[in-house]
């Protein structure tokens, strides 16, 4: 492992808020990483987060820091509205990106990332996590084995029942793209789309609703008082998408609805399905429906998979490893968000290109 001063991956951060701050926390323990500066709009979050890290400068302005700081590597971690403008800059300043979930606002944002990366020839990694889950791995070793045959639906679930977010532009359609679909929906649907072989999705149908989120709510829940007269997201989002080996998916997503919380996928094959929670696969044998559940999976530190994905992006970055969430995954997934987004305005199915 690398470790002399000049060998260190230099990392340096778009966005100082809540999840920078968990790059920052697994970043600090890698012996190969540097964390060399960090931007922030809001010049009390970037330095106290330098501060808290022992990052050494902190800028307002990320186009200053790529500019003066050239590092090598640049974690965004900004709102969704940001993802496209600050990964190409850092791109286009010689950096390799990990961008935070989702890719950005647009699948055709999310192109010309791809684009920049391609010209500058530099790593562009999504910040998906699920799929290094052991769960996750446990359902897409049997898929990749054929346990389940041909996989044939998946149904993806985020759904909570009042969990609107009280912090952040999460309740903005301008700044974030839209609401729980974009937001935590995509969590379960890129490990779902993972666990399917990543196929290409060719077309979208689906429906919006909001009817919590933009007003003034009593209820008592986890998070109250968020501010509902900014709020232009969708409360529940469903959809399905088909896709070119003749699969279908079907997705629920909400950050209301009137529903018990659920954070869950379920594949369907020819010779059998899996859960994700409880891990199961179910299968027939021995003129039986039987049912395989790991007996052990990995729980302790080796089971982080926000971990696991910080220390592939420096692997793949550093010693040319393969990352299991390169920027085209990140893609295809953002292509099935619009789609949906898309279906629902125009109220019929939409061709994905
Ligand atoms: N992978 C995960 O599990 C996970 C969890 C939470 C959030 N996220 C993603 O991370 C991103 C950020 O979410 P968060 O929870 O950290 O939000 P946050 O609001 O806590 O942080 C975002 C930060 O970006 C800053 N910012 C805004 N404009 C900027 C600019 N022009 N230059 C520099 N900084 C700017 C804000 O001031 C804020 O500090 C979102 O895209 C979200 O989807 C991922």
């Amino acid at each position: 492992m690398a470790k002399r001063k000049e060998d260190k991956l230099r990392v340096a951060f778009i966005g100082a808020g809540g999840i920078a701050g968990t790059h920052m926390g697994y970043y600090k323990d890698m012996e190969d990483v540097e964390m060399v500066a960090a931007s922030d709009l809001v010049a009390a979050s970037v330095q106290r987060r330098c501060e808290e890290y022992e990052i050494p400068e902190a800028y307002p302005d990320y186009k200053k820091m790529l500019k003066q700081v050239k590092p090598d590597a640049v974690s965004v971690c900004t709102p969704n509205g940001l993802h496209a403008p600050c990964s190409i800059a850092a791109l286009n300043a010689g950096a390799h990106v990990i961008v935070e979930k989702p890719l950005a606002m647009s699948a055709r944002e999310g192109q010309k990332m791809l684009d920049a990366a391609r010209k500058n020839r530099k790593k562009l990694v999504i910040g998906f996590q699920h799929r290094y889950e052991p769960r996750t791995q446990f359902i897409k070793k049997a898929v990749d084995n054929g346990e389940l045959g041909k996989i044939l639906y998946g149904r993806v679930q985020a759904l909570r029942r009042r969990g609107i977010p009280n912090w952040g532009v999460f309740g903005r359609k301008d700044l974030q793209g839209g609401g729980p679909l974009i937001d935590i929906g995509v969590h379960v649907l890129e490990a779902t789309h993972y666990v399917m072989g990543s196929p290409k999705p060719v077309a979208a149908s689906g429906s919006t609703y909001t009817y919590i989120g933009d007003k003034k709510s009593n209820v008592l829940s986890q998070w109250p008082d968020w501010d509902h007269k900014s709020y232009t997201v969708e409360d529940l989002a469903v959809g399905q998408i088909r896709f070119d080996n003749g699969a279908t998916l079907s997705i629920e997503a909400s950050f209301a609805a009137h529903t018990e919380d659920q954070w869950n996928f379920t594949l369907m094959g020819e010779k059998g399905g899996a859960t994700w929670q409880p891990t199961a696969l179910v299968h027939d044998a021995n003129d039986h429906m039987v049912s395989t559940k790991p007996d052990w999976l990995p729980s302790g530190p080796e089971a982080n998979a926000f971990a696991r994905k910080m220390r592939n992006f420096v692997d793949h970055v550093l010693y040319g490893q393969p990352t299991m969430a390169p920027g085209d995954h990140g893609l295809m997934v953002q292509k099935m968000l619009d789609g949906i987004y898309q279906s629902a305005e125009k109220g019929r199915e939409v061709a994905i290109k």
